[in-house]
């Protein structure tokens, strides 16, 4: 197809948040100019979409790409990352700046850029991950939020020595983003109970991925999640607690509405369908080391059901991939394994297949937690997570019926194996719209790199 001005989705059935119609979209530019029902107007280009879903794009707001980690890089840069991800439905990528402890907010936000100016093929953000919180970094708060449209702060209750934060640094990041409109988001895990029981596995020389799993009990999320619920109420700042797995931790965060809390919480779609069991396959286990690790199969319970409670706002994926070479740095030592796992391409296919499918989520909800949510609560909303007038026309045209098989030898990630190789699938994304543009269509992306835009974000709502 050719790059068009005006586009015309001819019979498709919508399907937003709150809304499930046939109708015709037409765009111009890069936005919806309007729908209704057999619309008179000629466009540039026609696409049929009969018998099918039109979904809004996805919105992944977790992912790590071309990102310096554990000393080694994700296998994914800004223009693999970005384009496989529009091949799996998902128009647009929150991804984390991590500050350099001892360095600037502004000299990591340069580093980012450096790396992704130009590259992403898909729509972008970043989130600001806070490593090192201090005087000079307050200062650098408003900016962010203000100038930047970097609205959300990162924060790690683990990874000590490298990314952690302290709690005295933690309230004090809360206050100054509340008082600016901002939001913090958190890998809410125990740093210090996780680090001592990884050297006490190692020095009883118990090293398989088994014991990365066996390093971070639900314990050390639910008690984390539980701390930072308690400092995000006590400050007022926005809080979002990413790659929830457990059910102890939504406890805390179900707990605190009690009190008439409320807390943001994302769940990634491997902890919806996979469970511990797989690190029991010796070495094989390092597809799945990430942190947290995969759960039990009542904590998959626990989130699906979070999910209809409306606890759960979020599916993400935590795109973090290693080739298999770089996976082996930990061959010896389950701690030396690079923590992550590949699925920006997989997470809106497996979402529909293992939740709409299975009559787990509505078609509603799936566009809720995929799309729409990530729009509101990362202040894109309605200009991203919607199929409306005035919206960027970023469109999936979704064939519900289709049957595919997931792997390695045909997805579009720089990854060398597939957490999900084999798996039986129902439901394919078959045409992409990035505003306005066809940017997949029939198995080829017709986009090259450097369409995908950075999205400045407006300041947070509490209320979605
Ligand atoms: O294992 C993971 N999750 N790797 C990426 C970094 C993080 O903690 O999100
Ligand atoms: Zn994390
Ligand atoms: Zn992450």
């Amino acid at each position: 197809m050719k790059p068009s001005m005006s586009l015309l989705i001819k019979n498709g059935r919508i399907i937003t948040a709150d809304a499930d119609y046939v109708a015709d979209i037409f765009i111009e530019g890069e936005t919806v100019y309007t729908i209704g029902k057999n619309l008179p107007m000629n466009a540039d280009t026609e696409i049929d979409a009969t018998g099918k879903f039109v979904f809004p794009g996805g919105i992944d707001p977790h992912v790590h790409l071309d990102m310096p980690f554990m000393g080694t890089f994700s296998s994914d840069n800004y223009e693999t990352g970005t384009r496989a991800a529009l091949f799996g439905g998902t128009t647009m990528v929150i991804d984390f700046i991590l500050q350099k402890q001892g360095n600037s907010l502004r000299a990591a936000l340069e580093e980012w850029q450096g790396r992704s100016n130009g590259n992403c093929v898909g729509d972008y953000s970043f989130h600001m991950a806070v490593t090192d919180f201090n005087d000079n970094t307050k200062k650098e708060i408003k900016d962010f939020i203000e100038k930047e449209g970097i609205t959300s702060f990162k924060t790690f209750m683990a990874y000590k020595g490298a990314l952690m934060i302290d709690d005295r640094q933690m309230i004090g990041l809360m206050e100054e983003v509340k008082q600016h409109g901002g939001l913090i988001n958190v890998h809410a895990t125990n740093g210090d109970m996780i680090d001592y029981l990884i050297a006490k596995h190692r020095a009883e020389g118990k090293l398989s991925p088994l014991y990365h799993y066996l390093s971070q009990p639900e314990v050390t999320e639910a008690e984390a999640a539980e701390r930072f619920v308690d400092m995000s109420n006590y400050t007022g700042c926005p809080g979002y607690i990413v790659h929830l797995t457990c059910e102890g931790a939504l406890n805390a965060v179900r707990n605190a509405t009690k009190r008439n809390q409320k807390t943001f919480v994302e769940t990634c779609i491997q902890y919806l369908i996979l469970d511990a069991s797989l690190y029991e396959k010796d070495f094989d286990g390092a597809k799945w080391v990430m942190s947290p690790p995969l759960r039990e199969k009542k904590d998959q319970a626990t989130l699906w059901a979070g999910i209809n409670q409306g606890l759960v706002q979020v599916v993400a994926t935590d795109h973090c991939p290693f080739m298999w070479e770089q996976k082996k740095m930990g061959e010896k030592d389950f701690s030396k394994i690079p923590n992550g796992h590949p699925a920006i391409e997989n997470r809106m296919e497996l979402l529909f297949s293992e939740g709409v499918v299975k009559n787990r989520i509505t078609l509603n909800k799936y566009v809720e937690v995929a799309c729409t949510n990530p729009a509101k609560i990362f202040g894109m909303f309605p200009r991203k997570g919607t199929i409306a007038i005035g919206s960027d026309a970023d469109i999936i045209i979704f064939d519900p019926h289709e049957k595919h098989t997931l792997s390695a030898k045909t997805h579009h990630m720089n990854v060398d194996y597939s957490g999900y190789e084999g798996w039986e699938m129902t439901g394919k994304v078959k045409t992409v719209l990035l505003r306005g543009q066809v940017a997949i269509d029939n198995g080829k992306c017709l986009l090259q790199k450097g369409y995908g835009k950075f999205i400045k974000r407006n300041k947070v709502s509490q209320v979605i």
